[in-house]
């Protein structure tokens, strides 16, 4: 096992999410893993989680009910020094040409362009951050530094 010590926090609203990713974790993972019932939008809810030097989401960004105040949230229980990393799908152009309803397609039009993300990091006053853009174009990074 690598980096014994490190003690690893899974915030999830959904408790039918967390039997899935239980169910799903290798054995020696069984016992690594907490996992939290919270709400990410909800400060009260995660504020008892502790505080962290590394926050890692991905394909959520696009759920959450305020991305806004999630992320100022999230934002709040960093370390300094710490990353918040937000991975994520990206809404592009060339989706409304493409005419499937999937559930994948309708995640990507769902999703944040970047310049939409700039605007909320810029309204909570976050300026130490990074967006990539990431292959296959749909997809991107935000790497948030406190
Ligand atoms: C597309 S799934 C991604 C799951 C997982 N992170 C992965 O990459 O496989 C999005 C997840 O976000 C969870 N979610 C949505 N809103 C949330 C919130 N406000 N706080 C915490 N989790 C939330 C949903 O229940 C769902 O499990």
């Amino acid at each position: 096992m690598q980096h014994p010590k490190v003690e690893i926090i899974a915030n999830e609203i959904s408790p039918e999410m967390i039997k899935l990713a239980k169910q799903d974790l290798a054995d020696n993972l069984k016992t690594r893993i907490k996992y939290e019932i919270g709400d990410a939008c909800d400060i009260n809810s995660i504020k008892d989680l502790g505080k962290f030097d590394l926050i890692y989401s991905t394909f959520t960004l696009h759920h959450w009910d305020n991305a806004e105040l999630a992320i100022k949230n999230l934002y709040s229980i960093l370390n300094d020094g710490g990353l918040l990393y937000i991975h994520d799908l990206k809404r592009v152009v060339w989706l409304y040409y493409v005419k499937s309803k999937s559930g994948f397609f309708n995640s990507i039009r769902a999703a944040y362009r970047p310049d939409e993300i700039k605007a909320m990091l810029n309204e909570t006053g976050i300026n130490n951050y990074k967006i990539n853009t990431i292959f296959p174009f749909f997809m991107q990074s935000v790497l948030i530094r406190k």
